[in-house]
């Protein structure tokens, strides 16, 4: 993890996201119900990746409390957020590490894998999600949640009438899931869901990007000239129209029938 990254410094200047990232809570939640389907087993081994403040975190300690559980975040700031959360909960088998997901430095194997709304930040998602799964161990699983492509569609309409880009990232189908299980030989259980929040104004949902921390547009993005986008988001007669956008959502989870290590 080398170099200026400024996914890592918009999450690190994320204070607000506990109260404002609720969305994401309530996607951590419906990830968190794959937690009843892993195997029971004396000890077992997690790494949760892109841990943020935890929302995760303490369902995954609630539901498997026996867990080994090596939390971990590309955003230091992140990591210390999530540390002083799980205060509450036995620290004995509690490890929290600064770590880029997709170039972990760990050679252990996992029994769980689990990352909530992370994967969309990869800059390499096949490479990396690969080489994640190649850290599970026999009958491990990745349980994940990331965005689909049909995230947030009505701004990139909306910025499309405007003339302007919109910043957005390039969020895989559900092909790009399938296909990878495959290749790593692994089985992969996806579903998907449309998830609408209605903002006040435009402005209101830029800005709450900005305080979860997700503001960083698609690499090479070209900000839209000051008066186009001040068009945009101060509508003819000076009133605010609400806006609903739309969170497509994948929630999966590869399961490692290998025998041996890698494919
Ligand atoms: C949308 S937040 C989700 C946080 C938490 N999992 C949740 O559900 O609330 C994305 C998190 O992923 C982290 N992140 C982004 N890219 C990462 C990477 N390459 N490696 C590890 N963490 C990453 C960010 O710092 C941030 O905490």
């Amino acid at each position: 993890m080398n170099g200026p990254s400024p996914i890592r410094t918009a999450f690190n200047r994320a204070h607000a996201y506990d109260q404002q990232a609720m969305i994401q809570a309530q996607i951590a939640e419906k990830l968190a119900l794959g937690l009843a389907q892993v195997p029971p087993k004396e000890k077992l081994y997690g790494l949760e990746l892109g841990c943020g403040t935890g929302f995760l975190s303490r369902l995954w300690l609630e539901r498997l409390p026996h867990t080994h559980l090596l939390l971990s975040d590309i955003a230091p700031a992140m990591v210390l957020r999530t540390q002083a959360n799980l205060q509450s909960y036995p620290q004995n088998t509690l490890k929290f590490a600064v770590m880029d997901a997709e170039a972990p430095c760990l050679n252990t194997a996992f029994d769980l894998i689990a990352a909530s709304m992370v994967f969309q930040w990869f800059h390499h998602p096949a490479a990396s999600v690969a080489n994640l799964l190649n850290l599970l161990a026999p009958s491990g699983r990745l349980l994940f949640a990331t965005l689909g492509p049909d995230t947030f569609q009505e701004w990139r309409s909306l910025c499309e009438n405007h003339q302007i880009p919109c910043g957005l990232h390039h969020y895989p189908g559900a092909d790009f899931w399938f296909d990878l299980a495959t290749k790593q030989k692994m089985s992969l259980e996806l579903s998907e869901e449309h998830i609408p929040e209605t903002y006040p104004s435009t402005l209101d949902f830029l800005k709450r990007l900005k305080a979860i921390g997700a503001e960083t547009p698609a690499p090479n993005h070209q900000p839209a000239p000051a008066g186009k986008l001040r068009r945009l988001l101060v509508p003819p007669g000076g009133i605010p129209t609400p806006l609903t956008v739309t969170h497509h959502v994948f929630f999966g989870t590869f399961i490692n029938h290998r025998k041996t290590g890698k494919p």
